[in-house]
């Protein structure tokens, strides 16, 4: 529903047009704001700026709402896999069972990596950080795969899709294998994707390795969780390379540098190693909530609080109902998920948490779940990226199709004004 926006600046009066998305959102149209009015809207962090239209994911941060092209998380986290999952966000539909199978079997070809690459992961150091060596790889791929990197031609998107879901977890797990010495675990075309991943991860040559499906199960759930999350941070830089035409490759390497960061993707580890933190300290979480109260501490509660969120994140909220049940079924008793259990209860009743709507969010269980599938911590956020990826192609698709402009925004200059050079002897 169009509408009108009126500003007063000074002795000027400007209207702007309004629009209001399928859910009710609503924005001001500010394209003709600088020519209109001479002054550009300045929002570091683009808090309260939109910056494209897009009918992938909705979030209704206040409810705790998250729908993938209208289909609630929950629903599709109980009734879907993670490959129709991607194939929802980048086609836009649920497969059909022929278009599922092709889709499949197309992803399933293209798991293997050119066997040149696996040079580089002897070249880096084995302590290197997984996500580092992600990025690298991914870049890199560009270099071997010169065949699909025209982001106009159709085809050849469709060929790097494919290529970049099935060569993803191949990467992450020869990188794992490499780090800890021991020989690489070939794809396996007969296992479903997240099965693959886990022989690739955890099988080796001299014995049959039998992936447990509940677990395949519990990682494909985790995947699905984590596959788009409209502009995040991590999306946003895909989106911003994806403007200049940056081929696909080059696009989600950006993604991946994104994500790294510990108020993003990075937060996984950083909530497991923050867990580790009180529990060798004793496990006494109202200190811990204490420091994150006093802004003087430079610590905060990771794995809470979210730019969008301020209810309970509903990935979080599956995530905090699964985690018991997951561990019993691992056998696996982990000292850390008590903390966290204790850690929320505190918080959560906090005058300084409740004041800002500051929630669990995504990371807050992920990491004592994927610790149980014997993931190591610092492999944490590449489970992030395998997940978000087709997010990332989807949108990056989609600020194509649409052809939104390159994205260079404005800037307030506040440095020196004019100034002459004096010579280096006088200064
Ligand atoms: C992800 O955007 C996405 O969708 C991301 C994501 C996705 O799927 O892509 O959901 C994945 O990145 C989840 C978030 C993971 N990060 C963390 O868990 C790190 C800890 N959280 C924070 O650093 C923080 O909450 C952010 C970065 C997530 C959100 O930061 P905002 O929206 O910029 O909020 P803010 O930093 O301005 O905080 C508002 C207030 C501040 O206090 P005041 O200045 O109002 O007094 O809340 C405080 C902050 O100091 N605050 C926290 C806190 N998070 C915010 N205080 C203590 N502990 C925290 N975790």
């Amino acid at each position: 529903m169009a509408g009108t926006a009126n500003l007063n600046l000074g002795d000027k009066s400007v209207d702007f047009a309004t629009t209001q998305g399928s859910e009710g959102e609503k924005a001001i149209l500010i394209k003709p704001f600088r020519q209109a009015t001479g002054y550009v809207a300045l929002d570091p962090g683009f808090v309260n700026t939109a910056s494209c239209e897009s009918s992938i994911t909705f979030i209704n941060g206040e409810e705790g709402v998250l729908h993938y092209r209208g289909y609630p998380i929950a629903d599709l986290v109980e009734n879907t896999s993670f490959l129709e999952v991607a194939h929802l966000l980048i086609e836009g539909h649920l497969p059909t069972q022929e278009e599922y199978e092709g889709f499949k079997n197309s992803i399933t070809y293209h798991t293997l990596l050119h066997e040149n690459l696996k040079r580089l992961f002897e070249l880096v150091p084995t302590d290197a950080h997984p996500m580092s060596v992600l990025s690298a790889a991914v870049s890199a791929l560009a270099t071997f795969y010169q065949d699909s990197l025209d982001p106009m031609n159709e085809d050849q998107v469709r060929l790097s899709i494919h290529r970049l879901i099935g060569k993803l977890p191949t990467i992450a797990a020869f990188h794992y294998k490499r780090s800890r010495g021991q020989a690489y675990i070939y794809p396996d075309n007969r296992l479903d994707y997240a099965a693959n991943f886990m022989k690739m991860m955890f099988g080796f040559h001299t014995e049959p390795y039998e992936v447990d499906e509940e677990v395949a199960r519990i990682l494909d759930q985790l995947l699905i969780l984590h596959a788009d999350h409209e502009q995040n941070c991590s999306t946003t830089a895909v989106r911003v390379v994806g403007s200049s035409q940056a081929n696909l490759y080059a696009s989600v390497t950006s993604g991946i540098c994104a994500l790294s960061g510990p108020l993003h993707g990075g937060a996984n580890q950083a909530v497991l190693e923050m867990l580790q933190t009180i529990h060798d300290d004793g496990g006494d979480v109202q200190k811990f909530v204490e420091l994150a109260r006093d802004k003087t501490s430079g610590f905060r509660l990771m794995g809470f609080g979210h730019r969008v969120y301020k209810a309970y994140d509903p990935r979080a909220h599956f995530l905090q109902q699964k985690v018991e049940v997951v561990l019993r079924k691992l056998k696996v008793n982990d000292p850390l998920l008590n903390i966290a259990r204790k850690l929320e209860e505190v918080a959560l009743s906090d005058s300084y948490f409740k004041d800002r709507n500051l929630y669990p969010n995504v990371d807050f269980y992920s990491g004592i779940i994927y610790r149980a599938l014997g993931i190591p911590v610092n492999m944490f956020t590449v489970m992030f990226a395998l997940g978000r990826l087709p997010g990332w192609i989807a949108q990056w698709k989609e600020n194509l199709e649409k052809g939104y402009p390159i994205c260079r925004p404005r800037q307030i200059y506040t440095g020196e004004t004019m100034r002459k050079v004096i010579p280096m002897s006088e200064r």
